[in-house]
């Protein structure tokens, strides 16, 4: 395509080096749609007739079915997938063909062809995270009830319902969703008619292609259009905070289904044995989707570093952002798909659940608000509960084994009603503030997540 100053043929190893099709054929439909846009537009400003561009665009939509069907295959030498769609139209038209690149150049080609490629796998992340969503959200409904141990430095700190343990993940999870957004708001521009980086001196009508192609409006700056990647952090910057989520839920999992904790059981077909124990249930799924992670914040650092240093405008570096982000969305999806099923199947031993409770040792921080409730200082309450928990802990005795009389003894302070209120069910129900554990507040929280979810 740009033989004309050149007087060698191109090395054979520098073909195989510099082609990008391993990466970007899947672009071909995207590509071709910029194309067709490019070419409206090119016959709305009169560059083409409109029967010029009647048959270029026939042409284009026949070689997107030669593509789809596998019938056209890309050629390396042609280098990429914008070179091979209008080799091939040019293949078919002859010299009319070799008018699609007027005004366009494939730094603004590809930086188009991505945007709209994007724009469907958008769709599809944000609906497979909101099937996360939908999960988490059923999860908590049906265990709502359900009192299991909270921690703090993996200690046990108090009881709460295992609802507001998911409504947790539904949160983070929530918040990717915006993040999603903000990386699908970022695509919105068209950089169609930026040329290789300074405009064109045809007269192109970038508004109207921008409209054409569905975009909001056209990027503002020739130079940075052709050379910006913040889509592609944008997106990086999603997958990474949701791989850090994803982790996080799997390494619980992973904790809470081991023999120690116990009180969760994982489905059968989300796990693997051992090749030699024949008692062992693993939880590689989990395990797999923690180790993920590292590769997904690895795809965002390298495009971070590849970008460091940059001088403007494009530079063939660019052509390296694809490799990271298939991987990246592939990983993605992955996790994706399987999450949602692995949560609806999972098992809750709440008899296990509440043994964690025997000692009534989680119930501590209830003593000492019930004692602030009637008056005394918070810190003194403090204390004076933290000594009985020692002499709980020196002679073996649960905390809320005390009866009226030997609590009157120990904690003048205290009403009458701390016993029978001593127990990890109240200790959830009476959490009341906002956002807290309180079982009717989890209701409320998962009620607003459902509203979230129907309105989004
Ligand atoms: N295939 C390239 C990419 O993905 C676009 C080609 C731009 N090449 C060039 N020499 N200006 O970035």
């Amino acid at each position: 395509m740009w033989k004309g100053r050149f007087a060698q043929e191109t090395a054979a190893a520098v073909s195989a080096f510099t082609q990008s099709l391993d990466l970007d054929w899947r672009l071909a439909s995207s590509d071709i749609e910029g194309s067709r846009g490019h070419v409206a537009m090119l016959a709305q400003v009169g560059l083409l007739g409109a029967d010029e561009a009647c048959r270029i665009d026939g042409a284009l939509a026949e070689i997107d079915g030669e593509i789809a069907s596998g019938l056209l295959k890309p050629k390396e030498e042609l280098e990429d997938v914008h070179m091979n769609v209008e080799a091939r139209l040019i293949e078919k038209l002859g010299p009319l063909g070799a008018k699609l690149h007027m005004g366009r150049s494939r730094n603004d080609q590809v930086a188009t062809t991505m945007r709209l490629f994007l724009r469907g796998e958008y769709g599809r992340l944000s609906l497979e995270l909101k099937g996360l969503l939908t999960a988490l959200l059923d999860r908590a409904e049906a265990d709502r009830l359900v009192v299991i141990t909270g921690y703090t430095h993996l200690q046990q700190a108090q009881p709460v319902s295992l609802g507001h343990y998911w409504m947790a993940h539904f949160e983070a999870f929530r918040r990717d969703v915006t993040r999603l957004e903000a990386a699908r708001a970022a695509i919105d521009e068209s950089p169609l008619g930026a040329g290789a980086l300074a405009g064109s001196t045809l007269p192109l009508d970038r508004a109207f292609s921008a409209r054409e192609l569905g975009f909001s409006r056209p990027t503002r700056n020739s130079l940075d259009s052709v050379a910006q990647r913040d889509y592609l952090l944008d997106y990086h910057h999603f997958a990474t905070v949701f791989a850090l989520h994803a982790s996080r839920l799997a390494e619980d999992l992973i904790l809470y289904a081991s023999q120690e904790f116990g009180w969760l059981l994982l489905p059968d077909a989300y796990c693997t044995g051992s090749s030699m124990m024949p008692q062992k249930k693993n939880p590689d799924v989990l395990e797999l989707i923690r180790g993920k992670t590292g590769q997904v914040a690895g795809h965002l650092v390298d495009l971070v570093i590849s970008l460091k240093g940059l001088p403007s405008t494009y530079n063939r570096d660019l052509q390296e952002d694809k490799r990271g982000l298939w991987a990246s969305i592939a990983t993605v999806e992955s996790v994706l798909s399987l999450l949602p099923d692995l949560l609806n199947h999972i098992a809750v031993d709440e008899e296990r659940a509440a043994r964690a409770f025997e000692d009534g040792l989680l119930l501590a921080t209830d003593v000492a608000e019930h004692l602030v409730e009637r008056g005394v200082p918070f810190r003194e309450a403090h204390e004076k509960t933290g000594r009985l928990v020692r002499r709980c802990l020196e002679e073996k005795r649960a905390l809320n084994s005390f009866s009226l009389e030997e609590w009157r003894s120990l904690l003048p302070e205290a009403g009458e009603d701390l016993p029978e209120r001593l127990n990890a069910v109240d200790a959830v129900r009476l959490r009341r503030t906002f956002g807290g554990t309180a079982f009717d507040r989890v209701a409320e929280a998962i009620g607003e997540g459902r509203r979230f979810l129907s309105e989004g």
